[in-house]
């Protein structure tokens, strides 16, 4: 299926996709949100997809939501359309992993977009921010709620009061990203990521995945059970007879997805 403002690259089980608006520095609108979803829809049984790489080209990941797709909306508007709300569920509730690969600007709604994949990595020229106050609105969807708990309370009031930005060093400084990578073979290297990361078992993939995003919605007691409960539902997986075997006997394992 062709699409008109992503561009899907199949690198043997990663899926990069690539935000692909030139003309409005991948600006995010309707119809670029509807070709994700459809995409994650379709990888989510598609056993050739193991991990996604979401990105964006050398200059600009996302300059956030479609300033001039909602300039004219009025409230009601937004709330009878549940104005990315659809969206926001699908990318995420996808069960297989997403890095986003940020290079140049994610700001708005393209910072919240990273913030809800599961690995965020940038390029040295990645530039991070909440601007929507500058558009006498706010961040709508997710900025205000994840921005705080990878960067605490105090620097997440800073960025979307004043709508400064936040460069690559920073961001990992205070923990938004995870790794920073020079611009050269940005790409190559979150792939690499990705590939290692689609070698592990599903079952553990995904089982870490729900564990580490309950932490977010609970309190320590029950995430602590709730992991409990994950780990041990692994015991009844070949991959975990496979993996155990394989560390004792010295070897490489070999996952099955059983
Ligand atoms: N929506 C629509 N179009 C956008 C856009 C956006 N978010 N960001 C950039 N564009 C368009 C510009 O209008 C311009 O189009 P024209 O050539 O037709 O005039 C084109 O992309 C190039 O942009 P600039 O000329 O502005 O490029 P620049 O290099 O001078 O500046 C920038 C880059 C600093 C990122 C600047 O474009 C900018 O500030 N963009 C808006 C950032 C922003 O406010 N994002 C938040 C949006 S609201 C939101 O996201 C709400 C939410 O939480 C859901």
């Amino acid at each position: 299926m062709a699409y008109e403002t992503i561009i899907l690259e199949h690198h043997e089980t990663v899926l990069l996709i690539r935000l692909n608006r030139p003309e409005a520095l991948n600006a995010i609108n309707g119809k670029m949100l509807k070709e994700l979803c459809s995409v994650l829809e379709k990888s989510s049984n598609d056993v050739n997809v193991r991990v996604i790489v979401l990105t964006g080209s050398e200059k600009f990941f996302a300059a956030g939501a479609d300033i001039k797709e909602m300039e004219k909306k009025n409230s009601t508007e937004m709330y009878l359309d549940d104005y990315f709300t659809k969206e926001h569920n699908v990318i995420s509730s996808f069960r297989k992993p997403i890095i986003a690969g940020v290079s140049g600007y994610a700001l708005g709604g393209g910072c919240e977009l990273a913030m809800m994949c599961d690995i965020l990595i940038a390029s040295e020229t990645a530039k991070f921010g909440q601007p929507e106050i500058n558009l006498g609105v706010m961040a709508g969807i997710g900025g205000t709620q994840r921005l705080p708990k990878s960067v605490g309370k105090y620097k997440a009031m800073d960025m979307h009061l004043t709508g400064r930005y936040m460069d690559a060093q920073e961001a990992e400084r205070v923990g938004l990203v995870s790794r920073v990578f020079p611009e050269k073979d940005f790409e190559i290297k979150i792939i690499e990521i990705a590939k290692k990361i689609s070698e592990k078992s599903m079952s553990s993939i995904i089982a870490i995945k729900e564990s580490i995003n309950f932490s977010y919605e609970s309190n320590l007691s029950s995430g602590i059970i709730f992991e409990r409960r994950k780990f041990h539902s692994l015991f009844s997986t070949e991959d975990q007879k496979e993996g155990m075997a394989a560390f004792v006997e010295k070897r490489t394992p070999k996952f099955s997805d059983r």
